[in-house]
């Protein structure tokens, strides 16, 4: 069992630290350009403020590798925050240091602070685990209990994920329950036809995922980077698309196995390519295997972008993690919106799993409600549908 809020009693004047995973892509002028993680975290941060609670958020932004970095700086998110929270968030410039010290003690009953990036210490992802022990009770000296709702991080085993649960009195925020809710029934009762939609540049990314998912789903269906190499393992020409030379064998054991266990493993029939990788290059759409030399593939072509969608459409349970094609430019964004606005349409289950399928998905102006649920993890719920264990959860249960 999984300790909850409700097992940490009255929370009146006590000094919550939350764990949020508030890391949201920034453009150059760092302006947040996607806010959906900050959204997803309200909920827990608003229940416990008014519960009394003095709410103290610490979350990372990046990799700013334990220096700080005013380019990794969580200012701009303390004000994204506060306009949501429609009220003040007091905004410590470091995360264990005087300031921090000085804005805990002066939180008052139902106010909220958020600490300057926790990657900024060493401490926090160090991989030894004395160095991050020590910073966990920096952190722990903040507040009197600790809650975990960042659910984009607990595949992670550090100080303000991990080792701070072993330190103060913990439960999971409602954030991390919802998640963790959501990929249960994908992995233990889907309803079927149940449809894996996987993208993104790498097989070598997704081999876990695949391996795991292989037995369970009724069809996979490859779109992205990743394509190209399943193209080649089948023995077509790819031209400079995207290509893991050293994957070729392991697709090729997917397309078997998957032949060999009756799952469809269905690869795109057409593919829009372009001379060269931008935004205004001449795009064609050519035979999947028949993709000229000189050529790269930067998305699934429309008959394919067609196939997917009814696959998705008449599913009951749909999880998808990465885009089809480079949706960033428009004239090769089709294949992903495609498969986004048959998602919309599921009767039964739609999972977009992953922050940048979440933002993918936001950016070509679709809304996170039309769909059944939008992942705040991309990691985090790859490596639990990989059956991996997952630190923070394992911490709290
Ligand atoms: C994410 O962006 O997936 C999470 O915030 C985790 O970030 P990380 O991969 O840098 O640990």
């Amino acid at each position: 069992m999984v300790r909850t809020i409700d097992d940490l009693g009255e929370l009146r004047g006590k000094r919550v630290l939350v764990r949020s995973d508030l890391n949201v892509p920034l453009d150059d002028e760092n302006n947040i350009t996607d806010d959906g993680r900050i959204r997803a975290s309200l909920p827990t941060i608003q229940r416990l403020a008014q519960a009394g609670a003095r709410v103290l958020v610490v979350a990372h932004l990046g990799r700013p590798e334990g220096e700080p970095n005013p380019a990794y700086s969580l200012a701009p998110v303390a004000g994204r925050l506060s306009e949501l929270l429609g009220s003040d968030v007091t905004f410590a410039t470091d995360t264990v240091g005087e300031d921090a010290q000085g804005v805990a003690n002066r939180l008052q009953d139902g106010e909220v602070a958020l600490l300057e990036n926790v990657r900024f210490n060493p401490g926090e992802t160090s991989k030894d685990d004395a160095i991050r022990k020590a910073f966990a009770e920096q952190l722990a000296n903040l507040a009197d209990v600790f809650v975990s709702d960042g659910f984009g991080v607990v595949h992670r085993k550090q100080a303000s994920v991990y080792d701070i649960a072993t330190l103060l009195p913990s439960a999971t925020g409602g954030l991390v329950q919802a998640e963790v809710e959501v990929l249960e029934r994908l992995t233990e009762s889907p309803e079927r036809p149940y449809v894996v939609v996987l993208g993104g540049s790498k097989v070598s990314d997704k081999l876990g995922v695949i391996d795991n998912l292989i037995d369970k789903a009724d069809a996979l269906l490859i779109g992205g980077g990743m394509v190209f190499t399943f193209l080649a393992a089948q023995g077509h020409n790819v031209g400079t698309s995207l290509l893991e030379a050293d994957q070729i064998d392991v697709a090729k054991r997917y397309i078997d196995e998957a032949a060999a266990k009756g799952v469809e493993l269905v690869l795109p029939t057409d593919i829009v390519v372009a001379p060269e990788f931008s935004a205004d290059a001449p795009a064609t759409v050519v035979a999947a295997d028949a993709m000229p030399d000189g050529q790269m593939g930067l998305d699934i072509g429309p008959e394919s972008g067609k196939a997917f969608a009814e696959y998705v459409r008449t599913a009951k349970t749909v999880f998808w993690n990465g885009p089809m094609g480079v949706f960033e430019f428009a004239a090769f964004a089709a294949g992903t919106k495609a498969v986004a606005e048959a998602l919309t349409e599921v009767d039964g289950l739609s999972v977009v799993g992953g922050g940048d399928s979440a933002a993918a998905v936001r950016a070509l102006g679709f809304k996170d409600a039309q769909f059944g649920h939008i992942s705040t993890g991309g990691g985090a719920s790859l490596e639990y549908l990989e059956g991996k264990s997952l630190p923070g959860l394992e911490i709290l249960s």
